[in-house]
């Protein structure tokens, strides 16, 4: 049975409740879909109880984007927890993260930089508050990130072992659609023909993956396969660049063994869409 509560008093009474076994959390911004449900079934199987926040955080959003419009669908998201496994679902009201008075931030300096980082300015602050609010608060034994939003994941572990939290931070592979497009509640915005067009950055960043396999090296190359992607469609880059893959510093040149990420955000009209793959030198 799925329970659903809107107070930290409750959720202090859900975690008392569990007597020493283990906790796994998912935190989400909700209008949930199958990369979601992927957090929470890895969630079910690294601990006996699966927790899901769904709170659209506002403090993440910068004054010219969709904090307003980020779509919303409670009832389909309780029934899509329910059904990859939560036991709990988390959904307070902003008033209840952020109340009167509330001024504390937290901020992961090097790994916040570049990439979404330029981009979004303040975003990884909002992002690493609120994910330290739910850790603090759940306590769980393991919290599950998905490699969609790479640059989150590394400040979300970097967070995790600063603060010593003592918490497991699991990265879960992206979940795609058949035609390679990474699932995202944001795909919602797309028009019919975006949508047919959107594949296309998977398709350059799948490009780039298999051309390092057949043993490519230098970055020149790796990036221009990616914007030769997207110049079949009306995309407007915000950026391209590969960087190392603990530290996110741009690379110019791969090095064998050493584990590199390529990451790409580009705006398909109104839309901007992130996505991200491995680079196996
Ligand atoms: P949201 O965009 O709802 O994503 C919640 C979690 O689901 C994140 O860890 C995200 O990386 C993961 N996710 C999204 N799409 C995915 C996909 N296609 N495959 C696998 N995982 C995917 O990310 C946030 O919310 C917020 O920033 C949050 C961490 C909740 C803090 O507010």
């Amino acid at each position: 049975m799925l329970q659903t509560v809107t107070t930290p008093a409750e959720v202090r009474a859900f975690t008392a409740g569990l007597s020493g076994k283990r906790l796994a959390l998912v935190p989400t911004m909700g209008f949930l879909h199958a990369g979601h449900q992927a957090l929470i079934a890895e969630g079910a199987r690294r601990a006996d109880a699966v927790a899901v926040s769904i709170f659209v955080n506002p403090t993440q959003f910068g004054p010219t984007e969709d904090l307003a419009r980020y779509p919303k669908d409670l009832d389909g998201d309780l029934r899509k927890c329910a059904e990859a496994g939560a036991v709990l679902v988390y959904a307070p009201q902003v008033a209840t993260v952020y109340p009167p008075g509330f001024q504390t931030s937290v901020d992961v300096e090097r790994v916040s930089k570049g990439l979404d980082g330029a981009s979004r300015p303040g975003h990884f602050r909002g992002v690493a508050t609120v994910v330290t609010k739910l850790l603090a608060l759940f306590r769980p034994h393991v919290a599950l990130f998905g490699e969609k939003d790479y640059q989150q994941l590394q400040v979300i572990g970097a967070l995790a072992r600063d603060l010593e939290l003592g918490v497991e931070i699991v990265g879960v592979p992206t979940v795609r659609d058949e035609d390679g497009l990474a699932m995202s509640s944001r795909n919602t915005y797309l028009s019919p023909q975006e949508r047919a067009q959107a594949p296309m950055l998977s398709g350059g960043l799948m490009a780039a993956e298999a051309l390092v396999q057949a043993g490519e090296l230098d970055v020149g190359q790796i990036k221009k396969i990616i914007r030769h992607a997207l110049r079949e469609g009306p995309w407007k880059e915000d950026f391209v660049e590969v960087v190392d893959a603990v530290t996110l510093e741009p690379l110019a040149q791969l090095t064998p063994g050493r584990p590199a990420r390529a990451l790409a955000a580009a705006f398909l009209g109104k839309t901007r869409l992130i996505d991200n793959v491995a680079l196996e030198p």
